[in-house]
């Protein structure tokens, strides 16, 4: 990629790297926590943080589940850099899009995604490669910002007016639907808060143990 890239989200987030667990330290470790929460351990050898920017989900894994096999792909190579010193060569990161992900089918028990859906301009096929990386019975844990929250709202057209990277908001039936459409199945939602403006959602899907890989 070239040194300005024209991608208005590479932008934002070659500029944003170096600063970005200081400025968002609160909300990654709130969401972080409500996001592994949801996570079923059990059975869970490999991993793949879809956007896992600067590595917080990953080294919280790396700290709280040491026997795990851990992978990241962030499409911006800044803030995968911050991640790489942050997390060792313990932890292979890759840069590429959501959109496209560089692996085989079935190869991952757990794809989780924090705080990256609404940047994604294709989300069904951000989906349906997820969906194609787990295996059978694997599961899927995304947390983001939910639009059933009117502070959210707000929000997503202040964005939409001042930042080209802002794609949008989901609300949660949307959200569940998406899943849906992608293959998941017993897909379970849980709203949060994180303090008065940020409303979150984290959806939880599986694949199905038979069927479509
Ligand atoms: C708000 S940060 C979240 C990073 C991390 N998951 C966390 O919770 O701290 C959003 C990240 O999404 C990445 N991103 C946005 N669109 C992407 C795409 N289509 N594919 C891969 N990464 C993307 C950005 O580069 C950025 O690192």
């Amino acid at each position: 990629m070239s040194d300005t890239p024209p991608d208005p989200v590479l932008r934002e987030y070659a500029e944003l790297a170096q600063d970005y667990d200081r400025r968002w330290a609160f909300y990654v470790s709130a969401t972080l926590r409500e996001t592994l929460e949801c996570v079923q351990f059990e059975g869970v050898a490999s991993v793949l943080d879809v956007a896992c920017g600067t590595g917080a989900v990953l080294a919280a894994l790396q700290r709280q589940h040491p026997y795990l096999n851990l992978v990241g792909v962030d499409a911006s190579a800044e803030m995968l850099s911050v991640a790489r010193a942050k997390l060792g060569s313990a932890v292979d990161l890759r840069h590429a899009f959501a959109e496209q992900l560089p692996f085989p089918d079935g190869v991952f028990d757990l794809v989780v995604s924090a705080n990256s859906f609404h940047y994604f301009q294709q989300p069904d096929r951000a989906l349906s490669e997820m969906f194609r990386v787990l295996r059978p019975g694997g599961q899927l844990v995304i947390t983001d910002w939910c639009d059933d929250y009117w502070t959210c709202r707000a929000c997503s057209v202040w964005l939409r007016w001042t930042r080209h990277s802002h794609h949008r908001l989901y609300r949660s039936r949307e959200c569940r639907d998406l899943l849906t459409s992608a293959g998941f199945q017993q897909v379970a939602l849980r709203r949060f808060k994180v303090n008065w403006l940020w409303g979150l959602m984290t959806v939880i899907g599986h694949k199905p143990p038979f069927g479509p890989s």
